[in-house]
């Protein structure tokens, strides 16, 4: 549960900041140190999202909310591994942007980020950074699409009776009990 909110909380931000950094000034150090604060934790977030896969993996589910439609539950699970690929591909990807950058990166906007080895000496590094980046935005607007699915989808079945919500606020159930 920890992990789930401080990774969505990191996301949500990372997409935001993301969508709005571009139209930065340029040439200014608040430019370059927001970009390096956006690789920093969206690097946090494929440590994070490491561990909550390993953790999904080894741990036995709490048993399903009563009354969700099967289809429903077929597809909450098909979004749901789309969010753990999300989750670990998507810093890959803005690493691969960086990678096949003319500019330096900074973890913490302080110690230089490697490349990626696999694109160290890539060839054509402009057509490579170009579907980095392209990837990262496509990925981008397809994880917002799925999260206001997510959420409307708790939501529902809260208001509807099904304990969804209270499963991953623990506050909550205490007020459902
Ligand atoms: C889950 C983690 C991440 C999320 C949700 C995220 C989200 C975003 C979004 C929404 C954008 C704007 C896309 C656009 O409009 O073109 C963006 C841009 C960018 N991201 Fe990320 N990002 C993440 C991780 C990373 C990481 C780990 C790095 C690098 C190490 C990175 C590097 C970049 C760069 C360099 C840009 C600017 C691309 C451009 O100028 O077109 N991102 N990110
Ligand atoms: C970037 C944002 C988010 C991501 C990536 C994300 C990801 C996930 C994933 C992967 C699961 C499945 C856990 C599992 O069964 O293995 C999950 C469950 C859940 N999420 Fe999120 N989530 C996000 C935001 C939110 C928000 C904002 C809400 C609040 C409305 C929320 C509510 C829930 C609930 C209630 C469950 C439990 C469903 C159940 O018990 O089966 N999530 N989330």
């Amino acid at each position: 549960m920890r992990l789930h909110w401080a990774i969505a909380i990191l996301i949500i931000s990372l997409l935001c900041v993301g969508l709005l950094m571009g139209y930065l000034p340029n040439g200014g150090s608040l430019k370059s140190a927001v970009y390096n604060w956006h690789k920093t934790l969206g690097l946090l977030v494929l440590v994070l999202s490491l561990f909550r896969l390993y953790w999904r993996l080894t741990h036995k589910l709490p048993a399903q909310v009563g009354g969700v439609k099967a289809w429903e539950e077929k597809l909450a699970g098909a979004v749901h591994w789309f969010f753990y690929g999300f989750m670990i591909v998507m810093p890959f990807v803005g690493w691969g942007i960086s990678s096949t950058s003319r500019y330096p990166s900074r973890l913490f906007n302080a110690i230089p980020l490697p490349r990626l080895p696999i694109l160290s000496s890539v060839e054509n590094r402009k057509e490579v950074h170009h579907f980095f980046e392209e990837t990262h935005e496509i990925l981008a607007y397809i994880a917002i699409a799925l999260i206001v699915l997510h959420v409307v989808a708790a939501i529902k079945h809260q208001l509807g009776g099904k304990a969804v919500l209270a499963r991953m606020i623990p506050a909550m159930k205490k007020d459902d009990s």
